[in-house]
């Protein structure tokens, strides 16, 4: 076909989007240029260096034992490659990763977000439910939306920026637990100020540290919002990723990059099969939100007013996701999440805001008819959690204490309940807003063979980035 043709289908498309009465014609993608990247692609060279090394130092976590690239690997699509992260406590990189001698609390509750192209402009919000957005009626000083409120600092670059102060500050991914260190206790009594000031005086403290500092921002105290300056820095300009024949396809016009079935495959994508009605724009997302009735698994962000947990449990704690209503608390918005990028997709599994599918062809599938494929869902097997940790006590007397055995059961149910409770399964499939589509087997095979083209294997490359020393001294995260 030629590219006359392709731009002609693109163009009914958008034609038939406006005629469906779809919310606003979606254009054709364009490439993307250094414009459409935070710092027009080029941020300075020893801010993006100082961002490298903390990205990949353990230093940023309460226990020094997790960095950033521990659940966001270069070698593994910016990710881990397991459903639910095993953050802090944890040992070992992505599928062999297991719980350390300290114990962890639990499973991260939803899936290592990939960071190709977290640096283009037109990401308008972060994490699964964008729950960190611009502010523009500049309610708050820092002039975002955050779970942070008023305790976000002014000074952040920009989104991407203020996204890197809430990792450190989470128990489970990097702060660890009340009384293991102050960054943790800080956090835990709502000294969020404190818990970063911590931080910074940690950096302040290693000489190599301070002179990076000294060179990328100009002589002053060291603060935890250049940090999250400089770790976003690095990571618009490392992760930026459009070397694949898809993009590629599109910025030299050029059609026969791709293989007949991915060719065919993006028509329907474009077309037909509706894709690009959510997954529009050359990173393939609209940056809105949808239920999609995607399963889910794990323990959930304790949401939810089911009881049924607690009552087979005993432990009182509510085991669902509900997404994008915990940010706006729009009944609409219950159970979505937001359309995630395309872009290498086929390198970042396992899928959906769990990790629920583990290959690209049964997400797709999911998409065809998501009530029935949520209905005859066959979970994925999450790796055993061999040390866990429970708090007792309250207050000053909080203590963290190997599970009790007796209940361990009831623990390990907490990661399947939800799969396994008709009425938490029901409440999710009735939020469903994806209109089935039938697609015969090869018009599926020709969706994922666009998809592959969609991704660049040589993406796997970047473990090139991860530094062999970092200036605290301590193992940088993951090994190479
Ligand atoms: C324990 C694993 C873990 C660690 C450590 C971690 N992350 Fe993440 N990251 C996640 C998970 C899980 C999400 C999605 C969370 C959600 O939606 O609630 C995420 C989301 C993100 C996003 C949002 C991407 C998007 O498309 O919205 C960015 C950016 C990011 N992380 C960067 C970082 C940086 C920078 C650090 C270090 C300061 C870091 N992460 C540390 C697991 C981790
Ligand atoms: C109504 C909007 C919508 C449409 C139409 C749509 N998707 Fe999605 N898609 C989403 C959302 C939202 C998610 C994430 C849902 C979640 O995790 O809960 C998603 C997830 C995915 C994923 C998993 C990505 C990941 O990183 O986990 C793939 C692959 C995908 N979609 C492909 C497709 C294909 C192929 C089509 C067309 C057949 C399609 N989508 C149509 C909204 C949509």
């Amino acid at each position: 076909m030629n590219t006359w043709a392709i731009k002609y289908t693109l163009l009914v498309t958008a034609i038939a989007f406006v005629s469906l009465g779809s919310a606003q014609a979606r254009d054709l993608p364009q490439p993307l240029n250094d414009s459409d990247f935070l710092y027009n692609g080029t941020p300075n060279a020893e801010v993006f260096e100082l961002g490298r090394m903390l990205f990949f130092d353990p230093i940023l976590s309460g226990n020094l034992n997790i960095s950033c690239g521990t659940c966001h690997s270069p070698g593994h699509g910016t990710g881990d490659n397991i459903s639910l992260s095993i953050g802090e406590g944890g040992q070992g990189f992505a599928m062999s990763r297991k719980t350390g001698p300290m114990g962890v609390v639990g499973r991260v509750p939803r899936n290592a977000q990939p960071l190709y192209n977290v640096g283009a402009r037109s990401y308008t919000s972060f994490f699964h439910d964008g729950r960190l957005e611009p502010d523009p009626m500049e309610i708050f000083q820092s002039g975002f939306w955050s779970p942070a409120r008023e305790h976000l600092p002014e000074g952040l670059d920009n989104l991407l920026a203020a996204q890197a102060m809430f990792p450190v500050l989470s128990p489970i991914e990097m702060a660890g637990q009340k009384g293991e260190n102050p960054v943790a206790t800080a956090v835990a009594e709502d000294r969020l100020v404190d818990a970063w000031s911590h931080l910074a005086k940690r950096l302040a403290d290693v000489p190599e540290y301070r002179a990076m500092f000294e060179a990328a921002f100009g002589p002053g105290d060291v603060t935890f919002v250049q940090a999250a300056n400089a770790l976003a820095a690095f990571q618009s300009k490392a992760f930026r990723s459009e070397g694949n024949r898809f993009l590629q396809a599109l910025r030299d016009n050029d059609p026969s990059l791709l293989s007949d079935a991915a060719r065919d495959g993006m028509n329907l994508f474009f077309g037909e099969a509706g894709c690009s009605g959510c997954h529009s724009g050359p990173l393939m997302t609209d940056h809105n939100f949808h239920a999609i009735a995607m399963p889910q698994v794990g323990p959930g962000k304790g949401h939810g007013n089911d009881t049924g947990y607690w009552r087979a449990s005993g432990f009182m704690d509510r085991v669902e996701d509900e997404g994008r209503f915990r940010v706006t608390f729009d009944p609409e918005d219950r159970f979505a999440f937001r359309t995630p990028s395309l872009i290498n997709v086929s390198l970042t599994g396992p899928w959906g805001h769990s990790g629920a599918y583990d290959t690209l062809e049964a997400v797709v599938r999911h998409h065809l008819n998501p009530i029935v494929s949520l209905e005859a869902y066959d979970p994925v097997s999450l790796p055993q959690l061999d040390d866990v940790i429970e708090q007792t006590g309250e207050g000053s007397q909080l203590i963290f204490r190997p599970l009790n055995p007796a209940r361990s059961g009831a623990y390990v149910l907490r990661d399947q309940w939800v799969q396994s409770s008709d009425k938490l399964r029901s409440r999710i499939a009735s939020e469903n807003d994806l209109v089935p589509k039938t697609l015969s087997d090869d018009e599926v095979d020709a969706v994922l063979a666009f998809l592959r083209s969609a991704s660049d294997p040589a993406v796997l490359d970047l473990v090139d980035l991860i530094p062999t020393s970092v200036p605290s001294g301590l193992p940088p995260q993951p090994t190479q």
